[in-house]
């Protein structure tokens, strides 16, 4: 590979994804997009960054989504299962007594296994939520793994990794060598196709959103400003959950740790933290995209 052509590259994912390559990750490149350049009936990669130059919107998205790490599994890390379980669900199932709403926004959810295990999660608190409504949005940047996780459809292996037995026979389908979600757990779910690099106020305000093992790939001036639209997308009693290697420490004082709770995180108050929405405009901004 050329240096033009990974420098270009290195920029033209930079400003899709927010992939934040360093100059010594030509491995990584050729690996991922040389099999998309053979599928493509191209040479190599120079034939790639040409064709790419040439600006055709599908090739765009299939070299971006090429590039994508999709990493997942079910109860990933466990501890922010517990989290969930633990802090996050009980303070919320009291401050939200008179709503019995709850928004939760998985913001970048890959093939499912994120959504599906926090719905297993809620269906397993379901004598606390009668009447309640939950709502669990799945986005990601690709396409691909949305329609992965919207099929609920995991292989073997898949379903081995994190999901305790009990779980599997309880909330999944056998079909083949193939395990299939429920359809009410999949009901549970919806997805939505979105990259954080662009405005998302128009999903609406959450109660909680986790954003796990996604800005660890983008460069610091990136992660604040997703983090600063993060915050203002919480309730301001709201929760954000990070991935092991995140944090917002250092970063931005638009959320403040959770005591004792790793990768835990509150939106700060609005006098520390002038940047994010007072809670009363995120209660009216609530309302008006629920049309009340
Ligand atoms: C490593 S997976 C993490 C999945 C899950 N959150 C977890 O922790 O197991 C990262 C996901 O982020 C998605 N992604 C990458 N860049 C993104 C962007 N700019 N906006 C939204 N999603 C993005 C990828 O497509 C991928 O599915």
């Amino acid at each position: 590979m050329t240096p033009p052509d990974y420098e270009y590259l290195r920029k033209f994912l930079k400003d899709h994804s927010g992939l934040d390559l360093s100059a010594d990750k030509h491995y990584l490149i050729e690996s991922r997009l040389l099999p998309l350049a053979r599928k493509s009936g191209l040479n190599g990669i120079s034939d790639l960054v040409q064709k790419l130059r040439g600006g055709s919107a599908d090739f765009v998205t299939q070299v971006v989504e090429a590039m994508t790490t999709n990493e997942t599994f079910f109860f990933r890390d466990k501890i922010p299962f517990d989290h969930f379980r633990e802090v996050i669900m009980p303070e919320l199932i009291k401050a939200r007594a008179n709503r019995k709403s709850i928004r939760i926004w998985c913001a970048a959810g890959s093939t499912g296994q994120e959504p599906y295990s926090l719905a297993m999660c809620v269906k397993e608190m379901s004598a606390a939520l009668t009447g309640w409504r939950v709502e669990i949005l799945a986005t990601d940047l690709s396409q691909e793994v949305l329609e992965k996780s919207k099929s609920g459809i995991y292989s073997q292996f898949e379903v081995q990794r994190g999901l305790p037995i009990q779980m599997l026979v309880k909330y999944f389908k056998q079909t083949g060598e193939l395990w299939q979600i429920n359809p009410d757990m999949r009901a549970m779910v919806q997805h939505r196709q979105l990259n954080l690099l662009q405005d998302f106020t128009q999903l609406g305000v959450f109660d909680i959103i986790f954003c796990r093992n996604v800005l660890i790939y983008f460069d610091q001036d990136t992660k604040v400003n997703i983090f600063n639209r993060l915050a203002k997308a919480t309730e301001a009693d709201g929760f954000m959950v990070l991935g092991a290697a995140e944090t917002v420490v250092g970063l931005t004082d638009a959320f403040k740790p959770y005591p004792d709770r790793r990768g835990l995180y509150r939106p700060n108050t609005p006098a520390t933290a002038p940047g994010r929405m007072l809670g009363a405009g995120a209660a009216a901004k609530r309302a008006a995209i629920a049309g009340t």
